[in-house]
């Protein structure tokens, strides 16, 4: 039976990874999820989950290098999921502190304790002892807009945000870990998921949300930015297929060529959110292509991301099984059942943010 630590199961693809793992393994794994619960763990994400005898939470900052070494020592660990980080592009631009501490510091602690409590005395590793980095896209930098360039496994890193550059940061550590001490690790990168749990300062949640409320629709720039869209579930699957099938030591780019501009998503998610909403719903006359807003774009904003999933594909016989069509349908029922999951974390602080983040654009 594999000893799960998973670092971030209380964020957005943490919780959907926990769900699926348990969906799929049932009692036959463990699970130990590491969270600090900033503004974006939210337990809320795993209900259900929480009453397993088989999963355990604990409360902790993967900086806290003695917390983090203690669950090592006390728990036979043989599989490390490492999602924690601070995720947000406009957060970084406007807080870079943190960014640099938890995705380099933290992801150094977790690769250090790992090491640690897994190494031999003659520098070799414990058989079947596995480390897998979940990591970002958005490390190759921008594409040209021209639908043919692509993120290839060995595309240059050339990061542009201080939430890209803190997470290739935080790859590079892994690499070296690897290419020094035979670490055994794999690192992923993936596009922009979507999906339920997302909190709602992530373009998706945070249109739908706007849109149910009647509220303006932040479009930055000219819109035509271009993301490549993945549902959560099939990333979950993807991480899982590399840690258990991939070459340690290698890395895995994981998307599913779903190349999307903003302003087309924001437009598939009004007119999706009119279908399925009732008339009876007094939500539905608010939903409308007038509260369309464009506003300053974020700065040095990235043109284009997509992934080539060649590698994963070909190697592991991954592919996105949820196409785009039925993924955003599924996350705005999500969403509409799930109102009091939204109401919950757009209370307190979430507005404070929202008005920091958005009244001068
Ligand atoms: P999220 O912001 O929803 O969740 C992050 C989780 O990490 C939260 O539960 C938070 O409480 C926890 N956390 C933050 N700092 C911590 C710390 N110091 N110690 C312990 N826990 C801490 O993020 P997400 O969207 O679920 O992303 C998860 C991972 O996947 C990240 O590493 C991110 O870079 C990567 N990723 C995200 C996407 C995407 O589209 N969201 C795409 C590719 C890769
Ligand atoms: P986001 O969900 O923040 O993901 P990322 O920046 O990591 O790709 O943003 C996705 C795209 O949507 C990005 O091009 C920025 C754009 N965007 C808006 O136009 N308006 C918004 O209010 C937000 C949050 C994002």
């Amino acid at each position: 039976m594999h000893t799960y630590l998973v670092t971030g199961g209380a964020g957005f693809i943490g919780s959907n990874y926990i769900h699926y793992m348990f969906k799929k393994y049932g009692d036959d794994i463990r699970i130990i999820n590491v969270d600090k619960l900033t503004y974006a763990g939210n337990l809320a994400n795993l209900k259900g989950v929480d009453e397993r005898k088989n999963y355990e939470f604990v409360k902790a900052d993967i900086c806290d290098r003695e917390t983090i070494q203690r669950i090592f020592n006390e728990n036979d660990i043989d599989r490390v999921v490492h999602f924690a980080a601070e995720s947000h592009v406009d957060r970084s631009i406007k807080n870079p502190e943190v960014f640099i501490e938890t995705n380099l510091l933290g992801t150094a602690t977790m690769a250090n304790c790992a090491k640690a409590a897994w190494e031999k005395e003659d520098g070799s590793f414990l058989p079947d002892h596995k480390f897998l980095h979940v990591s970002t896209d958005e490390v190759y930098g921008s594409l040209p807009d021209d639908g043919k360039s692509y993120f290839y496994e060995t595309t240059p890193y050339d990061p542009h945000s201080p939430y890209s550059a803190s997470k290739a940061g935080s790859d590079f550590i892994i690499k070296s870990y690897i290419d020094t001490y035979h670490f055994p690790a794999n690192i992923t990168n993936t596009s922009n998921n979507y999906g339920p749990f997302q909190f709602p300062e992530k373009l998706i949640p945070l249109i739908i949300n706007n849109a149910l409320s009647g509220k303006s629709l932040p479009v930055y720039g000219d819109g035509m930015n271009i993301r490549d869209w993945l549902y959560v579930e099939d990333h979950a699957k993807g991480i899982d297929m590399v840690q258990e099938q991939g070459v340690l030591g290698e890395k895995y780019n994981i998307g599913g060529h779903n190349e999307r501009r903003n302003i087309d998503i924001i437009k598939t998610i009004l007119k999706t959110l009119k279908e399925l909403l009732p008339d009876s719903d007094p939500r539905k006359k608010n939903v409308s292509e007038d509260l369309i807003t464009y506003v300053t774009d974020r700065k040095g904003h990235d043109r284009r991301y997509a992934i080539a999933p060649d590698k994963i594909k070909e190697k592991l016989g991954w592919y996105p099984e949820t196409t785009f069509e039925v993924g955003i349908r599924k996350t705005i029922e999500w969403y509409l059942n799930n109102s009091d999951w939204m109401e919950n974390v757009t209370s307190g602080a979430y507005q404070k943010y929202y008005d920091e983040m958005y009244c001068n654009r």
